[in-house]
């Protein structure tokens, strides 16, 4: 059991993908991917439908094997192990319909993040263990300092069904979060929202990984949306990565903009 007062300072590890290739029958969907993220770096991955954005992200959490190449977090191997074991390991990921629990208030959500770490004490606490009743009283804190990073502390008892499509995302992104992974994957995260909704919403996410030292990898269609927010864009295009830059210079990259301009 990990006590949630030390989760919220895990450490930070790298993540370094070196040649990643994935295939699906004759399909390429990745060739030679080499990506790195470091703690507390916001790493943006654009590119048009079918480059293989998702499928990178299969990849790091185990979903599909690699077909040549390596994923390590830092100093571990991760490829060819479970996605369970590499969740297991901190890296989180939201899902697309993230699967908050609309009857739950938003502090149970949260809480629910952190259970896996908690179950052994919440047994205890029913059979009134002070050992677990410290720990629980501790996982309220942890979602509570949560809550109020995002100025969101007033939310606490609204069952999240109730929210507004960017309030949900926030409190998704918060469990996520909730034991300090080093490692965060949004795949589009701002998707449907309102564009001043995606806008405010990647700016926390970025806020959320400078403060937590938390690296995101962070999956965006729209170009616009990740300049003036990620340390470092990668850019994909028929599965392999054409560039890799600051913002700035991926703005005027040639190879970027034909690769764009040539979907359409
Ligand atoms: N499970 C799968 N089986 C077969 N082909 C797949 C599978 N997942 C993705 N692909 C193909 O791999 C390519 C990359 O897809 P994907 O990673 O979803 O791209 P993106 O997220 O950038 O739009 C596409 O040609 C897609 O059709
Ligand atoms: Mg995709």
């Amino acid at each position: 059991m990990i006590d949630p007062a030390t989760a919220s300072s895990s450490i930070a590890r790298q993540l370094t993908l070196t040649g990643v290739s994935v295939g699906f029958g004759g399909l390429k969907a990745l060739t030679g991917v080499s990506i790195d993220v470091r703690p507390g770096e916001v790493v943006a991955v654009i590119g048009p439908n079918g480059a293989g954005k998702t499928t990178l992200f299969n990849a790091i959490t185990g979903f599909v094997p690699l077909a040549a190449g390596r994923i390590t977090l830092g100093e571990e191997r991760i490829d060819g192990l479970y996605p369970h074991d590499i969740s297991a390991r901190g890296i989180r990921r939201t899902f697309q319909n993230g699967g908050l629990c609309g009857h739950l208030t938003v502090l149970e959500n949260i809480l629910a993040g952190l259970h896996s770490e908690v179950r052994s004490s919440i047994v205890g606490t029913v059979l009134g263990l002070p050992n677990a009743r410290r720990a629980e009283r501790e996982a309220v804190a942890r979602a509570r300092s949560l809550l109020s990073l995002l100025d969101i502390g007033r939310l606490e008892q609204q069952q999240a069904g109730t929210l507004s499509g960017g309030q949900q995302r926030m409190v998704e992104i918060l469990r996520a979060i909730a034991t300090n992974p080093p490692l965060l994957l949004l795949d589009e995260p701002a998707v449907g929202l309102a564009p001043p909704v995606r806008i405010q919403l990647i700016e926390i996410i970025r806020r959320l990984a400078k403060t937590q030292n938390i690296g995101v990898l962070l999956i965006e269609h729209a170009i616009e949306l990740v300049m003036g927010v990620s340390d470092r864009i990668v850019v994909l295009n028929y599965g392999e990565k054409i560039a890799d830059d600051a913002p700035a210079a991926i703005r005027s990259n040639k190879a970027v903009l034909e690769a764009y301009l040539g979907h359409g």
